[in-house]
């Protein structure tokens, strides 16, 4: 375990921001995450890979970078395997572990970056796959009690961008490791996003041709966070009814939604903020990344404030123009 007092955040969140937190401690084993728990009094905030949280100021508690490590197999039978990763894995490694092994289920979601303990808690998606399509159970301690606590799929109350984690149980657990359901057989190929089904029609499919193509996507349309700061898509798809898309379709005729049901649909908040005018806006030190622009970036020095000041231009602007509340998917701190 390591102990950093009145410590620089900057290698711990992916908009590389320079904020500071009272003390964080790299924790490898849950006993010692017991003890810290224990111990600790006032505001604690648990940290994975730090890939989609926001420091706005100084941090004025305890953080907890968990980091326990290992995969273990539950159980198997010719068709399917039950894994238990540990919270502390990197998503990614894990997912090329996964298509190593030709266990299927996870290729769809290659290169997200951050840490399979915070994984649940957004039920992290992409390209026609989220993460509640393979989830079993996540296990974890809750931080008033320190009690240990198992919890099946459905208890998690999963949806778009969110989870029971995000809601009743916000700051009140921490997750320590999640069960997942892979294939071992019969895989069941993901192509209906349009850019994978268009890539991929003349290719023989497997999970290694899916993950590698899913990287390409990803890295022709998303900055590195190595290299650029960024956490991803900083708002959700906002979902809207079909009065509103019918008002907003009759002056942007190529308006692109997809239907959820007879009256909801979701629409690309990128698409809000490309129209709105933000790829060219911004300043030396924030701005949308030029391929995908519900990506906000940390041009290179940029505080915390700054992003978060851009981030409020981009709701403020887009709540004039169309009548839309964007929500923002990344953590605020
Ligand atoms: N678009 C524009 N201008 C652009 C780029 C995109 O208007 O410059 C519009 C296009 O209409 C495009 C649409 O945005 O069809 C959707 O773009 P994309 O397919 O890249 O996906 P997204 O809806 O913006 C979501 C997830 C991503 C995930 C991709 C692929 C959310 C908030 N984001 O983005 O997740 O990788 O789909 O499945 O749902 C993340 O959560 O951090 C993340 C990157």
């Amino acid at each position: 375990m390591k102990i950093n007092k009145e410590a620089s955040l900057k290698k711990f969140n992916t908009f590389n921001v320079s904020e500071t937190a009272n003390c964080i401690y790299e924790v490898e084993e849950i006993i010692q995450l017991k003890k810290i728990l224990s111990d600790i009094k006032g505001q604690i905030l648990i940290l994975g890979g730090g890939s989609n949280v926001l420091f706005t100021k100084r941090f004025e508690g305890t953080i907890i970078n968990l980091r326990n490590k290992g995969i273990n197999v539950i159980r198997e039978n010719k068709d399917s395997i039950l894994v238990e990763v540990c919270a502390g894995e990197n998503w990614n490694d894990f997912v090329i572990w996964a298509v190593e092994n030709n266990y299927g289920g996870v290729e769809n979601l290659s290169l997200i970056p951050g840490n399979v303990g915070a994984a649940p808690i957004q039920n992290i998606g992409a390209y026609g796959v989220e993460l509640k399509d393979i989830f079993y159970s996540c296990s974890g301690i809750r931080l008033n009690s320190l009690e240990e606590f198992e919890m099946k799929k459905s208890e998690c109350k999963f949806s778009y961008r969110n989870s029971i984690f995000k809601t009743e149980l916000k700051d009140k657990v921490v997750i320590t490791s999640i069960k997942l359901n892979l294939t071992k057989s019969n895989h069941h190929f993901k192509i209906a996003y349009k850019e994978l089904k268009e890539n991929l029609s003349n290719f023989e499919l497997s999970l290694k041709v899916i993950s590698d193509e899913v990287i390409k996507i990803r890295q022709s349309k998303l900055p590195d966070h190595k290299s650029i700061g960024n956490c991803g898509s900083f708002f959700k798809n906002p979902i809207i009814n079909l009065s509103k898309l019918k008002k907003i379709k009759a002056e942007y005729p190529d308006l692109p939604s997809f239907k959820i049901d007879s009256n909801k649909y979701k629409i690309p908040a990128a698409w809000l903020i490309e129209k709105s005018g933000f790829k060219e806006k911004g300043s030396k030190n924030v701005g949308v990344y030029e391929n995908q622009p519900l990506v906000i970036i940390n041009r290179g020095s940029a505080s915390g404030k700054e992003i978060l000041d851009f981030a409020n231009e981009i709701k403020y602007t887009i709540h004039n123009n169309f009548n839309i509340q964007l929500e923002e998917e990344v953590l605020i701190i």
